[in-house]
């Protein structure tokens, strides 16, 4: 997958995509990440890439012209067709199953705004969508932009060492992560549960999946609504529950 961002800080996104599992799906050609700066698409002497806003207020508003033509120049660079997404907090949430669609496209670029935004011309002519990462306002784009490459970048193949790490990540089947311990076996007291040394897989999955649903029912009860448990599922999320109460 191909992956453009539009931003004024180029070296941000190249440097925090260049290390860790971004950065080896890069090396593995499992990703190809460009940054394009609208700066270097500006006419005049001051590189002036924003203005002040019509109708007055604070701050100031990116201008269309530079980012335009930043991405004219993006989407030339390889033939494979875009989707052109502006990551703002008015966008649409993103969620794991959204990020999972998103992966099977070839090609994403993403426009990451500063200032008190972008002109809204260049989002209405040349954005398929928006999206945001949460309710709470960043200084610009580029986190955003960061966010979504990773978490897309995990979803391809090859890009985890172990193709079932991303199936057991939190979220990939819409519930929470079970807990994960290693060695050494007792920490302050606190033995890794039994189950875990056993060596019987069906037991261990059983028990993974019930923490799943429990935790899952304690942190983030919302996630359950509206979703469809299975016959054993609710069997293990019931057993939870009922040694919760016990313990308390
Ligand atoms: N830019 C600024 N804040 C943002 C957010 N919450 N999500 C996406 N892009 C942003």
């Amino acid at each position: 997958m191909r992956f453009d961002v539009l931003t004024l800080f180029p070296e941000m996104i190249t440097s925090a995509a260049g290390v860790g599992i971004t950065g080896r799906a890069q090396e593995r050609k499992i990703i190809e990440l460009s940054a394009w700066n609208p700066r270097d698409y500006t006419h005049d002497n001051h590189k002036t890439v924003d203005d002040r806003p019509y109708g007055g207020g604070p701050g100031m508003v990116m201008k269309y012209q530079p980012l335009h033509d930043a991405l004219m120049v993006a989407q030339q660079a390889h033939p494979d067709p875009a989707k052109v997404v502006y990551l703002s907090p008015q966008g649409r949430l993103i969620s794991q199953s959204l990020l999972a669609g998103a992966s099977k496209w070839p090609r994403l670029i993403l426009v990451a705004g500063r200032y008190e935004g972008i002109d809204e011309r260049f989002i209405a002519g040349h954005c398929d969508e928006e999206w945001s990462i949460g309710d709470y306002v960043l200084s610009g784009g580029e986190l955003a932009a960061l966010v979504v490459i990773d978490a897309i970048t995990r979803l391809l193949p090859g890009a985890l060492g172990d193709v079932e790490s991303a199936l057991q990540d939190s979220h990939s089947d819409g519930l929470l992560d079970c807990p994960h311990y290693t060695r050494p076996e007792v920490i302050n007291g606190i033995a890794v549960p039994d189950v875990l040394l056993s060596g019987n897989h069906a037991d261990i999955n059983r028990w993974r999946m019930k923490q799943a649903l429990g935790k899952t029912w304690c942190k983030r009860p919302d996630l359950l609504n509206g979703k469809q448990l299975t016959a054993e599922q609710t069997a293990l999320l019931n057993e939870f529950i009922n040694e919760v109460g016990r313990e308390n």
